[in-house]
């Protein structure tokens, strides 16, 4: 099976994807590699994630038509200048064997970075077909405003830790009013969210786990995607197969009653994020 696919005016890409850290090497081509043969199509990772030639090398290894795979990479937040950001974009390029990438983000905001000029070379990749959309991840609400507001680049996507223990309102409804997709990362809460008994007795009532209830519940959010990281093939048809999962009414409600404050990716050089 392949995911279904998420398209506004900005960037056509499948709901679903395979995130590839912190698997490096011939771990990581390994999972690439069985998870474009099992039908993902859509794969997650950065500059900083150093797993990009072994990621690169699984594409190669399917098979597959360039066309056909999704590939996101990240600019890490040192190297946000406009010629620091360019020459990380062609680097990464270069590491994964491609021309292009189908999407670059900045990977986290930087708290002295030059948002216009970022942004500005940012909109130059599209420009210069090194990217085929770009994006931005970790900016908190007001941040992205901001960057959708100068108009500068056409940001198409924003990954940031979303699941059903972290979720804001706020910036769900921005991502929808801006036609910026929300790519959800650490969906299933770093597979945490078998521990909680309101999702294992969601799961039971479908025959499915509670990791695909936690991903089904993301897919059912307009505009949203998820990049679950799996190593075992096992697991990643088990998360692959959530696609098809709906939930009911009834779910949903118990979920949305879930916390949603809690941030498992907090790292000290994070952005306030009621910003
Ligand atoms: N933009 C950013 O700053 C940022 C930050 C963090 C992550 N990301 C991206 O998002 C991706 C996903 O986030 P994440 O890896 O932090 O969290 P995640 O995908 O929610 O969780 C991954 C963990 O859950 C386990 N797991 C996966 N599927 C499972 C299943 N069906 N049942 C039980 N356990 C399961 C994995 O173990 P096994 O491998 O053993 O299955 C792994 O330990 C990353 O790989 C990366 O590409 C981006």
């Amino acid at each position: 099976m392949t995911a279904p696919i998420l398209e506004t005016p900005r960037i056509r890409i499948p709901r679903l994807g395979l995130g590839t850290w912190p698997m490096r090497g011939a771990e990581a081509q390994q999972a690439v590699e069985g998870a474009l043969a099992m039908g993902y199509r859509h794969l997650d990772t950065a500059a900083m994630y150093g797993n990009e030639e072994a990621v690169g090398a699984g594409i190669a290894g399917s098979g597959l038509r360039r066309s056909d795979v999704f590939v996101t990479t990240k600019v890490w937040w040192t190297e946000l200048a406009p010629d620091a950001l360019r020459a990380s974009a062609e680097a990464s390029l270069k590491r994964l064997g491609l021309r292009h990438a189908d999407l670059i983000l900045v990977h986290w905001p930087a708290r002295d970075m030059d948002l216009p000029a970022t942004l500005g070379a940012l909109a130059r990749l599209r420009q210069d077909g090194l990217a085929r959309a770009v994006g931005v991840s970790n900016f908190p609400a007001g941040l992205l405003e901001h960057a959708v507001a100068l108009g500068i680049a056409p940001i198409a996507a924003l990954q940031v830790e979303a699941h059903v223990n972290l979720w804001q309102d706020r910036l769900a409804s921005l991502c929808r009013r801006h036609d910026v997709a929300l790519i959800a990362y650490a969906p299933t809460a770093k597979g945490q969210v078998g521990d909680d008994p309101v999702m294992r007795a969601i799961a039971v009532k479908h025959a499915a786990t509670p990791v695909q209830v936690a991903l089904a519940w993301l897919l059912a959010q307009d505009g949203v995607v998820a990049i679950p990281k799996s190593a075992s093939p096992q697991r990643q048809r088990e998360n692959l197969a959530a696609a098809a999962l709906r939930l009911d009414g009834e779910d949903i409600a118990a979920i949305a009653r879930l916390p949603k404050d809690r941030r498992l990716v907090n790292p000290d050089f994070a952005p306030d994020w009621a910003a």
